[in-house]
């Protein structure tokens, strides 16, 4: 076939529109399609390139993760060096940077300075010649780094191309690669499910991800980038920092929305103290603010030191870690009976936060640390997670302590704790543990589960130690009179309680599942299970591991969870009787007219037209469900070339096989 001018047009238009669609996303943050949608112009595009391979450009978006692995990266000299920054650690340090530009400067007027959050990720290079991206790498020293372009141009918020008709003929940026804390939890969960070890912060899973000889993985990893300088840049002039960022999107570069210009010493500290309380609320991680002097030519007439240059400054936040010691070891029972070992603090404010416990993790870790009672430590806060001990200062540790052992009885119920082979966890085996019996009341009426307003920690407490209520059944036996005898409890708040327990009974299936407590089964695993089984509990409770691990998301060790929860009596009849009290599922919305309702899909052999995670989506888009193995449940099996067990298991069971092109042409019609 050749191909045509119209083809070609075609192509054009396809390419456009997906890079627009990045652009929206990435740098505007304001996508204007679903991920459905953009999927099926991503799959077009695929196709009309399949047909037309000679029309395939460098800058497709088809064409970010192409080469084969590396055995090893090669070298790139940046043009011009990547310096550092110099640090000014407190406001009074920030007044200095301050008064050395005004008096390099000989200068009484007011300066006028970027100031920028500082990205707590990793420095890289992208180079752009005649509108394409041709290599991108790390900082390295500043003058030599790794060449790691087949990495970055997996990385979406990268353009493969410049966004714009006069796209300067070389144009260097430099920028943070970095990961969202949300991307970054939701990754590590993938990880330990997939029995992979977790990265400690965002900023090592970036590295990490960056590092990969095999740009398919770093492909796979949710990567971000904001971009702050340019290197060389040929082709257009640009004459201040503030000029060049409001440039880049223009070009398709994102950069970060809380960057603002301002003058004088006031607007510095100002920013500084903003950021440092914004710090926390962020969805990154930053660990300062840049200031940079805005015009290039002034930048030019400060010149640069050493390492770094004297136009600006990093103003760096207070430690989130510091040292204190542990006055005790406390082992706490969880809602699985999970006992975790937390260390009691002598308080210590920790970058504005007074701290006085931290997480030891368990056994293992206690020992690897050697953290015994009457150690100092250094602690560490990030973000809103829990507080932990980094390691022991050795030198400071007092005569005759000892290494602390986790008892192997339970701290609460004295039943015996154990830790089965190979797992980290020692666990209270007493299922009635009140601990226990607390911590899955706290989680079941939790904001994020069934969420009844008013239900906190304390009224758990004071419910399970009376003797009032034993499992999560018994909240909806709960009256008013029963609560309003308990101590601080009034009338009104006693009334309170009861709407919101009855409030709460109309609930989706997802919640549910979520406030069971099944062990590895979260909120997101609970809207999976309710899509796939369609708001029915009962046919839930009644999958096998099998039928559980078909399901796109669900793993060995999910699936197993889920069973053995369910293959238990006594979880049975109290989901019955919450049954009973009321609790009922809505199901979500859904869109009318879908044409693959609850029909089951399993893709088998090397697709070729589509990716398996396309093919998914659409199933999903339409009603369907796509599961990974072939059951008597399934309704088609879609078999591309080297099909091997999955087919002739579908062709036994009289399942409908079809090709690639047979499911097309269903799908189309
Ligand atoms: S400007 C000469 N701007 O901080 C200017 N750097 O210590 C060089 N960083 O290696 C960098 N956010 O990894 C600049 N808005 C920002 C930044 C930033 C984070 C990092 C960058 C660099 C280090 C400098």
């Amino acid at each position: 076939m050749n191909s045509t001018p119209t083809t070609n047009r075609q192509l054009q238009s396809l390419r456009d529109q997906i890079n627009q669609h990045n652009i929206r996303y990435y740098v505007h943050d304001d996508p204007v399609v679903s991920d459905v949608e953009y999927d099926q112009l991503m799959r077009e595009l695929q196709r009309l390139e399949e047909t037309w391979p000679e029309l395939v450009t460098p800058d497709s978006p088809t064409q970010r993760v192409g080469a084969q692995p590396a055995s090893e990266f090669s070298q790139i000299t940046h043009r011009i060096p990547l310096q550092s920054l110099a640090n000014a650690m407190n406001e009074e340090e920030l007044r200095q940077f301050h008064i050395q530009v005004k008096r390099f400067l000989d200068t009484e007027n007011e300066i006028e300075y970027m100031a920028e959050p500082k990205l707590d990720g990793l420095a890289v290079e992208l180079v752009y010649e005649n509108g394409l991206f041709v290599h991108g790498s790390t900082r390295g020293d500043g003058t030599v780094g790794e060449d790691i372009t087949q990495n970055l141009r997996t990385i979406k918020s990268i353009p493969l191309s410049i966004a714009s008709p006069n796209a300067p003929s070389v144009l260097e940026i430099r920028g943070e690669v970095f990961m969202f804390h949300e991307d970054f939890r939701q990754l590590n969960e993938d990880r330990l499910m997939n029995g992979e070890p977790p990265f400690a912060n965002p900023r090592n899973a970036s590295a990490g991800s960056l590092r990969q000889l095999d740009p398919r993985i770093t492909a796979q990893r949710p990567l971000r980038i904001y971009c702050y300088a340019p290197g060389i840049v040929e082709g257009v002039t640009i004459t201040s920092q503030s000029s060049f960022l409001q440039m880049l999107p223009k070009w398709g570069f994102p950069v970060n929305p809380l960057i603002k210009t301002g003058s004088g010493i006031k607007f510095l500290l100002d920013y500084y103290q903003k950021m440092e309380n914004k710090r926390n609320n962020l969805p990154y991680d930053i660990d300062g603010a840049v200031f940079k002097v805005n015009r290039f030519d002034l930048q030019q007439e400060l010149g640069v030191r050493s390492r770094s240059p004297r136009w600006a400054t990093a103003g760096k936040f207070k430690a989130q870690q510091v040292t204190t010691t542990i006055l005790d070891i406390i082992p706490s029972v969880g809602r699985t009976g999970a006992v975790t070992p937390v260390a009691k603090l002598d308080p210590v404010n920790v970058g504005g936060v007074v701290v006085s416990n931290a997480t030891l993790h368990n056994q293992d870790e206690i020992s690897r640390k050697d953290v015994r009672i009457g150690d100092t430590v250094l602690i560490q806060r990030a973000g809103d997670v829990i507080p932990e001990v980094v390691k022991v200062i050795l030198e400071n540790r007092p005569e005759d302590t000892k290494p602390y052992q986790l008892p192997d009885t339970c701290p609460v119920c004295d039943h015996v704790v154990s830790r089965p082979e190979g797992e980290a966890v020692a666990r209270c085996q007493n299922i009635s543990c009140p601990a226990q019996i607390k911590g899955r009341i706290t989680h079941f009426v939790s904001k994020g589960c069934m969420d009844i307003d008013g239900f906190g920690v304390k009224l758990v407490e004071q419910l399970v130690d009376e003797g009032v209520i034993h499992t999560i059944a018994d909240i909806y036996t709960l009256t008013q009179s029963r609560l309003a005898l308990l101590d601080r409890m009034g009338d009104r708040s006693a009334s309170n309680i009861i709407a919101a327990i009855e409030k709460s009974k109309e609930t989706t299936m997802a919640r549910f599942i979520h406030s069971l407590g099944i062990r590895n089964v979260g909120e997101h695993t609970g809207k999976v299970l309710e899509k796939y089984f369609n708001g029915n509990l009962e046919s839930l409770q009644n999958a096998d591991a099998e039928e559980l691990t078909g399901i796109f998301e669900i793993g060995h060790v999910m699936a197993q969870s889920i069973v053995d929860f369910f293959n238990d009596d006594e979880n049975r009849n109290i989901i019955r009787r919450c049954q009973d009290s009321g609790v009922s599922f809505k199901l979500p919305e859904r869109p009318a007219q879908q044409i693959l309702s609850g029909k089951v899909f399993v893709f088998t052999g090397s697709l070729e037209k589509f990716t398996r995670k396309e093919a998914e989506s659409w199933v999903e888009a339409q009603g369907g469900r796509a599961s990974s193995s072939v059951s008597k449940n399934t309704d088609y099996l879609i078999a591309g070339p080297g099909a091997g067990s999955k087919l002739a298991k579908a062709e036994s069971l009289g399942v409908i096989v079809l090709t690639e092109s047979e499911f097309l042409q269903m799908i189309q019609e």
